[in-house]
């Protein structure tokens, strides 16, 4: 799929948009039941190439830019014994960096099937050591790590992994062993003041790139990767959203037969594309349960029923469990409790409503690509954040349901593309990311109704000011939180003593670190002049300029 959309290229709403239903994730694989995947029903049309890991931060780039190419990309592990790939039928071959010297004791190593199989093999940073040094090269260390810009000469004069690349281009480095002699049958293709072989490749498919072209700093990287799919492999760019669409609508069928569904929509984009994915599937054996807690934007409650119900014609169970989940956090203050209350009411609330409907057999949900890959790296500390914020609510005794997860093998921002292709609305496929607790981690201090009113008025005006001024789509996260604090005012001749409200708006690419967004005077003018005189609680307005880290996006 093509990414045009800069801003949302690795938009991962780590844990926003489906809270509860992750939950349901674990409780389903720790019951042992099937998840969807590609595994033994891919369309026998479509190009695939692996990356296989070797521990790299950037394997989730490498597979981000081939699928930029329109090409079908999965990670595997360097181990990954052949039968478990085969069926990906992959056309190519990337092998990742990593943190390793092949000349460690247990250093990593690809396995025989890379070699065996005759399929094109590109080996970026530490993979092209590896390349090297199991064809027969040499690897050294260099004198120094070279890290950061470095400029690439070409020593050949046409070669297709370099085609329409000008003679000299920046790259970015990052290595600390270097080729020092081709293994038998290659050529040097290029190289840097610092590495004499920056880029190799042999008439047998194999290539190697001692730079890295999956990171922006390398302004040609992309196309690089392009002339390795197009011109090596044979790939020509058919994985599209409609593809997509398509294949897994034939996919979704085949997994669920004649079986029952539930899907909880949180009002996310996730829920919401994976429920219209199954819908457009199988129709009304899907049942999507959405459960207002009472601690929605809003009129968002509104919305997801409309959209849903009236436009997308979904059997809808709409609860209205708002009572529930306030008369849950009465008292309750911490934020961790907070989740674990809201967490733990919304599985008692959705057992509720699922036991009426029968026999249920399957539950769809919208867990994507870097979920999977984190979640099957135990290390991983951004794994370790989005479980906290996952990890709410106690685990439903008696359901024992299969997972649908159409969603699984995709990034955000090509789950966005999908839901463009499926035809929902622009308006809820890009919007700001919103946590599964809602206004209640917004609200510092206990929740009542009537601060959720209150903080529920300001977040109308900033959202209304921030789309008015046409910010909306340059912040990640533009909203209002009550504090606990109360301050002294005036208005006209009298005292107030009212909330303090504070404005939190960031930029971000991925939630995991955020700056504070440079919101023009003016608007933060606006926003504060209307939330005082709008909002008879509120008497003064702060900005946040706290970047994260060391604060958080969220103020709990
Ligand atoms: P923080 O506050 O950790 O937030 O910088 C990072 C991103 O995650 C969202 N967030 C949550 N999403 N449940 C969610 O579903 C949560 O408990 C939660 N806490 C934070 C936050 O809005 C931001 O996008």
């Amino acid at each position: 799929m093509v990414n045009t959309d800069k801003a949302s290229e690795s938009r991962r709403v780590a844990s926003s948009d489906d809270l509860e239903v992750s939950a349901y994730l674990e409780i389903a694989q720790e019951k042992g039941s099937a998840t969807s995947g590609p595994e033994g029903s891919l369309d026998a049309t479509r190009e695939a190439v692996l990356v296989v890991d070797f521990g790299s931060q950037y394997s989730l780039l490498i597979a981000r830019r081939v699928r930029e190419c329109n090409v079908y990309s999965e990670i595997v592990p360097y181990d990954a014994p052949w039968e478990k790939v085969a069926h990906l039928k992959p056309k190519g071959i990337i092998l990742s960096g990593g943190p390793a010297s092949v000349y460690d004791a247990d250093a990593p190593l690809a396995p025989p099937w890379v070699y065996e199989q005759g399929i094109p093999v590109l080996g970026i940073c530490y993979g092209m050591q590896v390349l090297s040094h199991q064809l027969g090269g040499q690897v050294a260390p260099t004198k120094t790590r070279e890290y950061g810009h470095a400029v690439l000469y070409q020593n050949v004069a046409e070669h297709p992994l370099l085609e329409g690349l000008p003679p000299s281009m920046p790259v970015w480095m990052s290595h600390g062993d270097q080729i020092t002699s081709l293994p038998p049958g290659f050529q040097s293709l290029a190289y840097t003041d610092s590495s004499p072989v920056a880029a190799m490749g042999s008439d047998s498919g194999f290539y190697g790139l001692q730079f890295h072209p999956e990171v922006v700093h390398t302004p040609q990287g992309t196309a690089l990767v392009r002339n390795f799919l197009f011109n090596v492999c044979g790939c020509t760019g058919s994985w599209t959203p409609g593809n997509f669409v398509a294949e897994s609508l034939q996919r979704i069928r085949e997994q669920v037969g004649t079986g029952q569904v539930i899907c909880a929509l949180s009002g996310g984009v996730d829920s919401a594309v994976a429920a219209t994915l199954v819908h457009q599937a199988i129709g009304d054996q899907l049942t999507c349960i959405f459960v207002n807690n009472g601690l929605m934007r809003r009129e968002e409650p509104e919305r997801v029923d409309r959209t849903f119900r009236q436009h997308l014609k979904m059997n809808l169970i709409h609860v209205d469990a708002a009572d529930r989940f306030v008369d849950q956090l009465e008292g309750v203050s911490d934020p961790e409790e907070k989740r674990k209350v809201i967490g733990e009411t919304f599985i008692r609330v959705f057992e509720d409503e699922a036991k009426p409907l029968g026999q249920v057999d399957f539950l769809a949900q919208g867990t994507l690509y870097p979920d999977v890959i984190e979640s099957q790296t135990p290390d991983n500390k951004a794994s370790a954040k989005i479980k906290t914020h996952h990890n709410v609510g106690g685990l439903p005794k008696h359901m024992s349901l299969q997972l649908v997860e159409p969603l699984r093998y995709l990034f955000k921002d090509e789950v966005r593309q999908v839901g463009l292709e499926l035809g929902l609305p622009e308006e809820m496929v890009n919007r700001q990311p919103f946590p599964g607790p809602g206004l209640a981690i917004r609200i510092i201090g206990d929740v009542t109704r009537e601060k959720l009113e209150v903080l529920r008025s300001c977040d109308w005006i900033v959202m209304d000011e921030i789309k008015y001024s046409n910010l909306y789509h340059d912040v990640w996260q533009s909203f209002a939180v009550l504090t606990d604090t109360r301050s002294v005012g005036v208005m006209g001749d009298f005292r107030t003593y009212g909330h303090v409200v504070a404005i939190r708006a960031v930029t971000s690419e991925d939630a995991m670190t955020a700056d504070w967004a440079r919101l023009p005077y003016d608007v933060l003018a606006k926003i504060s002049s209307r939330i005082v005189n709008e909002v008879p609680q509120v008497n003064r307005i702060v900005y946040d300029i706290t970047s994260k880290p060391p604060g958080t996006i969220e103020w709990e």
